[in-house]
């Protein structure tokens, strides 16, 4: 079976995800967000990681989709924490509605992750849970790591990919093990399709930071330079730091500190500073170094090969993604 018959199963069960009747202004907004879709890459990589093992994905369905679930809610949320106006092209929840609707509303999509997480075999069941347990607070501990960053003057290179391991790279890493749990792999398949998931995870985050600021609006689906608005730290701007001397250094300090100042010119100035230093360059090497360790992790899997061709094909595409 091929990327496009799992993606459709994957959107036809979230479609039949069941709500209860009230109120509706707590469940509105998860149909909303849920049916906007997304690149569903989540499920699709426990489902992918299961099928280097084993057939049976249809049985797998409910816990990737359970991931699912779960990474939207941390993106109804991360929505508020970062200002956003806009995900996957329509408004955001907190602007379609308010920030009370999209707290609590992510709240019980969190419930219903764990829920759906729960169809798990008895057998797997702890062991699932406890990993889910501890993917989850780490995500809550990068987007703090994250939300801090926004007031330091400077992050370390080292500091900033272990606030994108967290808040990204480890429910990547979750979704590939769960998918190799599924399917009966061994303890050293399951670890390296973690350790696989971990480092594509990281290349995943880093595209996001380039997309952010060089991404094509319309593709993107997000607001291009909401981070440069909101002085994250990503990589881009560490590199920039590290690098600007004489006036690309004075504007660039003169932009982080402004209160008060038109977004657009912002923006303006910021990637302009970027391409003085050739900050894309720099970034698109450091996305292509994690993919391409997740790939030789992927290579070390002892699983057959055509199994892993499509798997290799869904990572590629990532490498290449304009939203
Ligand atoms: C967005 O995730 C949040 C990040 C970790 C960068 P995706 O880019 O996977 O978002 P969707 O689900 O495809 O919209
Ligand atoms: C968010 O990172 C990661 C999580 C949602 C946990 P970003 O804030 O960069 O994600 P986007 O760009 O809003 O999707
Ligand atoms: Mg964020
Ligand atoms: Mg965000
Ligand atoms: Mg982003």
């Amino acid at each position: 079976m091929n990327l496009k018959e799992i993606t459709d199963h994957i959107n036809q069960k979230i479609a039949e995800l069941a709500y209860r009747p009230h109120p509706v202004e707590l469940y509105d907004p998860i149909r909303y967000l849920m049916a906007l879709g997304g690149k569903r890459m989540r499920p699709l990589l426990t489902i992918l990681g299961g099928q280097l093992f084993a057939d049976n994905w249809q049985d797998w369905l409910k816990p990737a989709i359970a991931v699912e679930v779960f990474h939207n809610f941390t993106l109804m949320h991360d929505d508020i924490m970062d200002n956003a106006p806009l995900r996957r092209s329509k408004p955001t929840v907190h602007e379609k509605w308010n920030n009370n609707i999209a707290i609590l509303s992510g709240d019980v999509m969190l419930v219903q992750a764990y829920d759906l997480m729960l169809s798990v075999e008895d057998r797997y069941l702890r062991q699932v849970l406890d990993k889910f347990n501890i993917c989850a607070a780490e995500v809550c501990e990068g987007q703090q790591l994250d939300m801090n960053f926004e007031q330091l003057a400077t992050v370390s290179e080292a500091d900033y990919l272990e606030m994108i391991r967290r808040k990204t790279a480890v429910l990547l890493g979750f979704a590939l093990e769960l998918g190799g749990i599924l399917a009966h792999a061994s303890e050293r398949n399951t670890q390296l399709l973690r350790q696989f998931g971990e480092n594509i995870g990281l290349g995943f985050q880093l595209k996001d930071d380039l997309l952010d600021v060089y991404g094509d609006a319309d593709k993107f689906g997000k607001q291009v330079g909401g981070d440069i608005i909101a002085n994250k730290k990503t990589y881009l701007l560490i590199e920039a730091l590290t690098r600007a001397q004489g006036t690309d250094r004075q504007r660039l300090e003169y932009w982080l500190a402004q209160k008060d100042f038109d977004k657009t010119e912002k923006v303006k100035a910021v990637v302009e500073i970027y391409n003085n230093l050739k900050i894309k360059e720099l970034t698109e090497n450091k996305i292509n170094h994690y993919f391409q360790m997740g790939f030789a992790q992927l290579a070390q899997i002892e699983a057959e090969e055509p199994r892993k061709a499509t798997l290799r094909a869904f990572i590629q595409a990532l490498i290449e993604r304009e939203s």
